[in-house]
């Protein structure tokens, strides 16, 4: 065969490869639908049952003794500490009364060895904490150190609690590559509140914990605007907050008369002061955890068993957020590999560059690169391959993992849709007003920075129950600083 046959033929046989793997990652609007119908009764199911145990396989919906929606006009200062998959942030947060605040904070990156190094302990870590909070408070805030009074900090924590009060919660399990076992069942508030004490201070009170998607959904209705009448008379309506960044999660507010599983004296106190709503958080990560219907692949498997701290769990997480769409590439290349589809210079695995045979090695963010590479020869996917994985390609391997990127990035919008649609569907928001729409406050980095993300949450939303009409009185917005000011909202009626 001549050098050009061998390299059409080569070309055809990786293209057929790749045309199958993203056959298999299309989700069509059927599918959506079914999941969406799958989720509602997975919500129904799991505000009925009381087990938010580390075995429970249901989807969570943890009551968060959140019962009302702030307007806009609170007002105050408080601290906030938010521990996320990548930074832990310290801020205190002025809260202006006119829908706007004022923020000053200090970010660290969370130290590799608390991801990556089993002999760390929960001591380490929550004195990890404090230590950070105090160099805050000694930079920021060196008058709180003389403070007599109690000063309140409100605490986002981003990982799945049993909450049984506004300011306490048992951790239930780690996600997003945290593994720290004796930090399993314990009050996270007390462990932060001991190692605050320790630090000297003492007059720092932990006196709410927030997830971050209640975080968001709060801040969201605490500055949106639009709530109450826009200057064309339509109504706008805070639904519900979601995270789509290193992990993904949303939380909504439930009728307390739906809740099920609080136990029925709360319950009753609850709705004798006239409360109606709780707001849930719903652990969305984990819905499906059976995988009865979540669009499964062979790279899907590997990555749940193989290489992620919490196997069985959060699968839904595991197709959708952003520490994952990066490691289904590199499964999915690897694969390509081994059947001698792709990189065919390399004689062996062992040959590849190392960083493509690391696992998590290969982010999201260079996903957001080659997405949207319209370069000639895709130049810009190549440097970036080139510079984060040391990986050099042909033009031809280069068009195979650009349309395996969109593929996956499509995916995993399409499956962000379902539980907005659920969510919309099962609290009847749509139908609340005559030309009622209604607004979902977003926050985390793929949905924030994946170039084309919220159109493709669109396009399934349009696909899914709820069509193009209901499509069309979504709004998703960006909560920016959404876990701070939510957790700061929340101490403020603890
Ligand atoms: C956690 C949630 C969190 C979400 C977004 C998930 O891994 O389980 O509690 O809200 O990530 O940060």
């Amino acid at each position: 065969m001549s050098f050009d046959k061998v390299h059409q033929e080569k070309q055809r046989r990786l293209s057929k490869a790749v045309e199958e793997v993203c056959d298999e990652l299309t989700l069509t609007s059927e599918k959506i639908c079914e999941l969406t119908h799958f989720f509602i009764e997975s919500m129904e199911k799991g505000l009925g049952e009381s087990k938010e145990d580390a075995s429970y396989r249901g989807l969570p919906m943890i009551p968060t003794y959140v019962t009302g929606k702030p307007n806009g006009t609170e007002s105050g200062v408080l601290l906030a500490a938010d521990l996320g998959g990548t930074n832990f942030r310290i801020c205190s947060v002025d809260l202006q009364g006119n829908h706007k605040f004022a923020l000053q904070q200090m970010k660290s990156k969370i130290p590799d060895e608390f991801l990556e190094d089993d002999t760390v302990t929960s001591d380490d870590l929550f004195g990890y904490l404090a230590r950070r909070t105090l160099a805050f408070v000694k930079k920021y805030h060196p008058e709180y150190l003389q403070n007599k009074e109690e000063l309140k900090l409100g605490f986002t924590f981003s990982y799945p609690v049993d909450q049984k009060s506004l300011a306490s919660g048992t951790l239930i399990r780690w996600t997003k590559g945290f593994k720290i076992k004796d930090t399993l069942g314990k009050d996270v508030v007390q462990l932060y509140q001991e190692s605050l004490e320790e630090q000297g201070l003492s007059m720092v009170r932990v006196v709410a914990l927030a997830n971050d998607t209640v975080g968001t959904f709060l801040s969201h209705c605490y500055c949106s605007e639009n709530t109450g009448s826009l200057t064309s008379g339509e109504i706008v309506e805070p639904v519900m907050g979601c995270i789509f960044g290193t992990g993904t999660n949303g939380a909504y507010m439930e009728k307390i008369e739906n809740i099920k599983k609080l136990p029925e004296e709360v319950r009753q106190e609850l709705l004798q002061s006239g409360k109606t709503h709780m707001c849930i958080n719903t652990e969305w990560g984990s819905f499906d955890n059976d995988l009865k219907h979540l669009p499964t692949t062979k790279y899907d498997i590997d990555i749940d068993q193989k290489f992620s701290s919490n196997p069985g769990f959060h699968l839904f997480e595991k197709r959708v957020s952003g520490m994952f769409l990066g490691e289904i590439l590199r499964n999915v290349l690897l694969d390509l590999f081994n059947k001698r589809f792709i990189f065919t210079q390399y004689t062996a695995e062992e040959k590849l560059p190392h960083r493509l045979k690391t696992p998590f090695e290969l982010s999201s963010e260079v996903l957001s690169h080659i997405e949207i590479d319209d370069s000639s020869q895709l130049r810009e996917t190549e440097l970036s391959l080139l510079q984060s994985m040391r990986l050099p390609t042909t033009y031809d391997e280069r068009i195979a993992i650009q349309n395996l990127v969109r593929a996956i990035s499509r995916r995993s919008a399409y499956l962000a849709a379902v539980p907005i649609a659920a969510i919309l569907m099962k609290t009847g928001a749509l139908n609340q007003r005559y030309h009622g729409e209604v607004e979902i406050g977003c926050d985390g980095s793929v949905v924030e920075y994946y170039p084309g993300f919220r159109s493709m949450i669109r396009h399934a939303l349009a696909l899914s129950p709820i069509g193009p009409e209901g499509e069309r009185k979504t709004h998703l917005c960006i909560a920016k600083d959404g876990s701070g000011v939510g957790a700061a909202l929340c101490a403020l009626v603890a």
